[in-house]
Protein backbone atom coordinates (compact mmCIF):
# COMPACT_ATOMS: atom_id res chain seq x y z
CA UNK A 1 0.00 0.00 0.00
CA UNK A 2 1.06 3.25 -1.11
CA UNK A 3 0.12 6.21 0.70
CA UNK A 4 1.12 9.96 -0.21
CA UNK A 5 0.22 12.30 2.68
CA UNK A 6 -0.40 15.74 1.43
CA UNK A 7 -1.04 19.03 3.06
CA UNK A 8 0.24 22.77 3.92
CA UNK A 9 3.53 22.98 5.98
CA UNK A 10 2.41 22.04 9.81
CA UNK A 11 -0.66 20.08 8.99
CA UNK A 12 -0.04 17.07 11.09
CA UNK A 13 1.76 14.91 8.27
CA UNK A 14 4.82 14.52 10.40
CA UNK A 15 2.20 13.60 13.08
CA UNK A 16 0.17 11.10 11.54
CA UNK A 17 2.54 9.35 9.35
CA UNK A 18 4.17 7.19 12.03
CA UNK A 19 0.36 5.90 13.48
CA UNK A 20 -0.73 5.51 10.04
CA UNK A 21 2.31 3.25 9.27
CA UNK A 22 1.50 0.89 12.91
CA UNK A 23 -1.55 0.95 11.67
CA UNK A 24 -0.83 -0.28 7.99
CA UNK A 25 1.96 -2.03 9.14
CA UNK A 26 4.32 -0.63 6.56
CA UNK A 27 7.11 1.82 7.01
CA UNK A 28 7.27 5.99 6.04
CA UNK A 29 9.52 8.01 3.90
CA UNK A 30 9.65 11.76 4.67
CA UNK A 31 12.11 13.56 2.70
CA UNK A 32 11.90 16.58 5.12
CA UNK A 33 13.30 14.12 7.82
CA UNK A 34 16.02 13.00 5.09
CA UNK A 35 17.43 16.04 3.94
CA UNK A 36 17.55 17.47 7.53
CA UNK A 37 19.65 14.01 8.69
CA UNK A 38 21.62 14.93 5.15
CA UNK A 39 22.40 18.18 6.51
CA UNK A 40 23.15 17.62 10.04
CA UNK A 41 25.50 15.07 8.75
CA UNK A 42 27.23 17.32 6.38
CA UNK A 43 27.22 15.40 3.50
CA UNK A 44 26.87 17.57 -0.11
CA UNK A 45 23.59 16.54 -0.26
CA UNK A 46 22.23 18.07 2.73
CA UNK A 47 24.50 21.27 2.72
CA UNK A 48 22.54 22.16 -0.37
CA UNK A 49 19.44 21.20 0.59
CA UNK A 50 19.97 23.64 4.10
CA UNK A 51 19.97 26.37 1.73
CA UNK A 52 16.54 25.89 0.31
CA UNK A 53 15.05 24.61 3.03
CA UNK A 54 16.02 27.04 5.63
CA UNK A 55 14.24 29.72 3.38
CA UNK A 56 11.16 27.70 2.95
CA UNK A 57 12.08 27.15 -0.80
CA UNK A 58 11.28 23.90 -1.78
CA UNK A 59 14.74 21.18 -2.56
CA UNK A 60 15.26 20.77 -6.49
CA UNK A 61 12.90 17.91 -8.09
CA UNK A 62 16.18 16.31 -9.04
CA UNK A 63 17.32 16.00 -5.57
CA UNK A 64 14.05 14.52 -4.58
CA UNK A 65 13.20 11.97 -7.08
CA UNK A 66 17.20 10.84 -6.73
CA UNK A 67 15.97 10.07 -2.76
CA UNK A 68 12.78 8.57 -3.70
CA UNK A 69 13.74 6.41 -6.90
CA UNK A 70 16.64 4.86 -4.27
CA UNK A 71 14.54 4.08 -1.42
CA UNK A 72 11.34 2.75 -3.04
CA UNK A 73 13.85 0.42 -5.23
CA UNK A 74 14.88 -0.86 -1.06
CA UNK A 75 13.06 -4.66 -0.44
CA UNK A 76 12.45 -2.45 3.24
CA UNK A 77 9.62 -0.72 1.31
CA UNK A 78 8.17 -3.64 -0.96
CA UNK A 79 4.93 -3.78 1.20
CA UNK A 80 4.01 -0.02 0.73
CA UNK A 81 5.08 2.91 2.61
CA UNK A 82 3.41 6.16 3.64
CA UNK A 83 5.14 9.17 1.83
CA UNK A 84 4.98 11.96 4.25
CA UNK A 85 5.23 15.17 2.23
CA UNK A 86 7.49 13.23 -0.77
CA UNK A 87 5.19 15.22 -3.42
CA UNK A 88 5.12 18.34 -3.10
CA UNK A 89 5.34 19.61 -7.16
CA UNK A 90 3.88 18.14 -10.79
CA UNK A 91 6.93 16.78 -11.86
CA UNK A 92 7.68 15.15 -8.66
CA UNK A 93 4.52 13.32 -9.08
CA UNK A 94 5.27 12.53 -12.67
CA UNK A 95 9.00 11.46 -11.41
CA UNK A 96 7.26 9.24 -8.90
CA UNK A 97 4.70 7.88 -11.24
CA UNK A 98 7.45 6.72 -13.54
CA UNK A 99 9.96 5.02 -10.83
CA UNK A 100 6.84 3.46 -9.59
CA UNK A 101 5.81 1.81 -13.01
CA UNK A 102 9.68 0.24 -13.26
CA UNK A 103 8.91 -1.36 -10.15
CA UNK A 104 5.42 -2.57 -11.44
CA UNK A 105 3.49 -0.46 -8.59
CA UNK A 106 1.82 2.81 -8.25
CA UNK A 107 0.44 4.80 -5.92
CA UNK A 108 -3.00 3.54 -4.13
CA UNK A 109 -3.89 7.07 -2.19
CA UNK A 110 -3.65 10.32 -1.29
CA UNK A 111 -4.87 11.79 1.69
CA UNK A 112 -4.92 15.77 1.92
CA UNK A 113 -4.77 17.00 5.39
CA UNK A 114 -6.80 19.97 6.04
CA UNK A 115 -6.39 22.71 8.01
CA UNK A 116 -6.57 26.86 7.99
CA UNK A 117 -4.04 29.08 7.85
CA UNK A 118 -4.21 30.93 10.92
CA UNK A 119 -4.17 27.32 13.02
CA UNK A 120 -0.92 26.31 11.12
CA UNK A 121 0.90 29.70 11.68
CA UNK A 122 -0.10 29.05 15.47
CA UNK A 123 0.92 25.30 15.14
CA UNK A 124 4.33 26.24 13.55
CA UNK A 125 5.58 29.17 15.86
CA UNK A 126 4.96 26.89 19.00
CA UNK A 127 6.39 23.40 17.18
CA UNK A 128 9.05 22.33 18.86
CA UNK A 129 11.42 18.59 17.12
CA UNK A 130 13.65 16.02 18.18
CA UNK A 131 17.20 17.36 16.59
CA UNK A 132 17.60 13.31 17.08
CA UNK A 133 14.74 11.64 16.02
CA UNK A 134 12.58 14.50 14.30
CA UNK A 135 9.80 13.96 16.29
CA UNK A 136 7.00 17.01 16.33
CA UNK A 137 6.15 18.65 19.58
CA UNK A 138 3.13 20.91 20.58
CA UNK A 139 4.60 22.04 24.21
CA UNK A 140 8.08 22.07 26.28
CA UNK A 141 11.27 23.90 25.81
CA UNK A 142 14.19 24.64 23.78
CA UNK A 143 16.59 21.74 25.34
CA UNK A 144 14.34 19.27 26.91
CA UNK A 145 14.27 15.80 26.16
CA UNK A 146 12.95 13.66 23.51
CA UNK A 147 10.52 11.69 25.14
CA UNK A 148 11.48 8.79 22.51
CA UNK A 149 14.46 8.33 21.89
CA UNK A 150 16.35 11.13 24.80
CA UNK A 151 17.82 13.65 22.16
CA UNK A 152 17.45 17.64 22.38
CA UNK A 153 13.85 19.29 21.59
CA UNK A 154 14.99 22.11 18.76
CA UNK A 155 12.82 25.29 16.89
CA UNK A 156 13.31 24.80 12.93
CA UNK A 157 14.70 27.18 11.49
CA UNK A 158 12.16 27.12 8.54
CA UNK A 159 9.72 27.74 11.45
CA UNK A 160 10.72 31.21 11.96
CA UNK A 161 7.51 33.84 10.66
CA UNK A 162 8.99 34.78 7.73
CA UNK A 163 10.11 31.46 6.54
CA UNK A 164 6.51 29.63 7.21
CA UNK A 165 5.20 32.92 5.52
CA UNK A 166 6.69 32.31 2.48
CA UNK A 167 6.25 27.94 2.91
CA UNK A 168 2.48 28.70 2.64
CA UNK A 169 3.17 30.68 -0.35
CA UNK A 170 5.28 28.11 -2.09
CA UNK A 171 2.55 25.37 -0.77
CA UNK A 172 -0.76 27.50 -2.92
CA UNK A 173 2.10 28.00 -5.94
CA UNK A 174 3.90 24.79 -6.67
CA UNK A 175 2.29 21.87 -4.19
CA UNK A 176 -1.93 22.55 -4.23
CA UNK A 177 -1.74 21.55 -7.94
CA UNK A 178 -0.65 18.00 -7.39
CA UNK A 179 -3.73 16.97 -5.42
CA UNK A 180 -5.59 17.84 -8.39
CA UNK A 181 -3.18 16.36 -11.26
CA UNK A 182 -3.49 12.66 -8.85
CA UNK A 183 -7.97 13.27 -9.13
CA UNK A 184 -6.89 13.54 -12.95
CA UNK A 185 -4.86 10.70 -13.20
CA UNK A 186 -7.86 8.93 -11.83
CA UNK A 187 -6.18 8.22 -8.08
CA UNK A 188 -8.13 7.77 -5.02
CA UNK A 189 -7.82 10.95 -3.32
CA UNK A 190 -9.72 12.29 -0.23
CA UNK A 191 -9.48 15.24 2.07
CA UNK A 192 -9.19 15.04 5.56
CA UNK A 193 -10.36 17.62 8.18
CA UNK A 194 -6.81 18.44 10.35
CA UNK A 195 -8.23 19.82 13.13
CA UNK A 196 -9.14 18.56 16.45
CA UNK A 197 -6.99 16.17 18.52
CA UNK A 198 -4.26 14.07 17.16
CA UNK A 199 -6.50 10.43 17.38
CA UNK A 200 -9.53 12.08 15.86
CA UNK A 201 -7.69 12.77 12.58
CA UNK A 202 -5.72 9.29 12.75
CA UNK A 203 -9.61 7.99 13.03
CA UNK A 204 -10.32 10.09 10.03
CA UNK A 205 -7.68 9.02 7.71
CA UNK A 206 -7.89 5.59 8.49
CA UNK A 207 -11.29 6.09 7.59
CA UNK A 208 -10.80 7.36 4.67
CA UNK A 209 -8.89 4.81 3.51
CA UNK A 210 -11.44 2.14 4.20
CA UNK A 211 -9.87 0.55 7.70
P1 LIG B 1 9.10 19.01 5.91
O1 LIG B 1 9.92 18.68 7.08
O2 LIG B 1 8.32 17.93 5.28
O3 LIG B 1 8.17 20.23 6.31
P2 LIG B 1 6.67 20.64 5.88
O4 LIG B 1 6.05 19.97 4.75
O5 LIG B 1 6.77 22.10 5.81
O6 LIG B 1 5.86 20.04 6.98
P3 LIG B 1 6.08 20.19 8.49
O7 LIG B 1 7.06 19.15 8.97
O8 LIG B 1 6.41 21.61 8.84
O9 LIG B 1 4.63 19.94 9.02
P4 LIG B 1 3.79 18.62 9.15
O10 LIG B 1 2.65 18.65 8.20
O11 LIG B 1 4.66 17.39 9.16
O12 LIG B 1 3.18 18.89 10.58
P5 LIG B 1 3.61 18.30 12.01
O13 LIG B 1 3.11 16.91 12.15
O14 LIG B 1 5.05 18.58 12.32
O15 LIG B 1 9.99 19.70 4.78
C1 LIG B 1 10.89 20.72 5.14
C2 LIG B 1 11.56 21.26 3.91
O16 LIG B 1 12.28 20.21 3.22
C3 LIG B 1 10.65 21.86 2.85
O17 LIG B 1 10.28 23.20 3.14
C4 LIG B 1 11.58 21.78 1.63
O18 LIG B 1 12.58 22.76 1.67
C5 LIG B 1 12.25 20.43 1.82
N1 LIG B 1 11.51 19.33 1.17
C6 LIG B 1 10.99 18.24 1.78
N2 LIG B 1 10.37 17.47 0.89
C7 LIG B 1 10.47 18.10 -0.31
C8 LIG B 1 10.00 17.79 -1.62
N3 LIG B 1 9.28 16.69 -1.89
N4 LIG B 1 10.28 18.67 -2.60
C9 LIG B 1 11.02 19.77 -2.37
N5 LIG B 1 11.48 20.13 -1.17
C10 LIG B 1 11.21 19.28 -0.14
O19 LIG B 1 2.67 19.23 12.92
C11 LIG B 1 2.97 20.61 13.08
C12 LIG B 1 2.75 21.01 14.56
O20 LIG B 1 1.37 20.87 14.86
C13 LIG B 1 3.52 20.11 15.56
O21 LIG B 1 3.94 20.87 16.67
C14 LIG B 1 2.47 19.09 15.98
O22 LIG B 1 2.74 18.60 17.30
C15 LIG B 1 1.19 19.95 15.93
N6 LIG B 1 -0.02 19.17 15.62
C16 LIG B 1 -0.12 18.09 14.82
N7 LIG B 1 -1.40 17.65 14.78
C17 LIG B 1 -2.11 18.50 15.57
C18 LIG B 1 -3.49 18.58 15.92
N8 LIG B 1 -4.40 17.69 15.48
N9 LIG B 1 -3.88 19.59 16.74
C19 LIG B 1 -2.97 20.49 17.21
N10 LIG B 1 -1.65 20.47 16.92
C20 LIG B 1 -1.23 19.48 16.09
Amino acid sequence: MIIVLFGKPGAGKGTQAPRLAEALGVPTLATGDVLRAAAQAGTALGLEAKGYMDKGALVPDGVILGIVGETLASPAYAKGVILDGVVRTVPQAEGMRDALARLGRRVDAVLNFDVANDEIVRRLSSRLVCAGCQTPYMAGAVGDPCAKCGGKLVRRKDDEPEAIRHRLEVFEAQTAPVFEWYRAAGTRVATVDATGTVDAVTARALGALGR
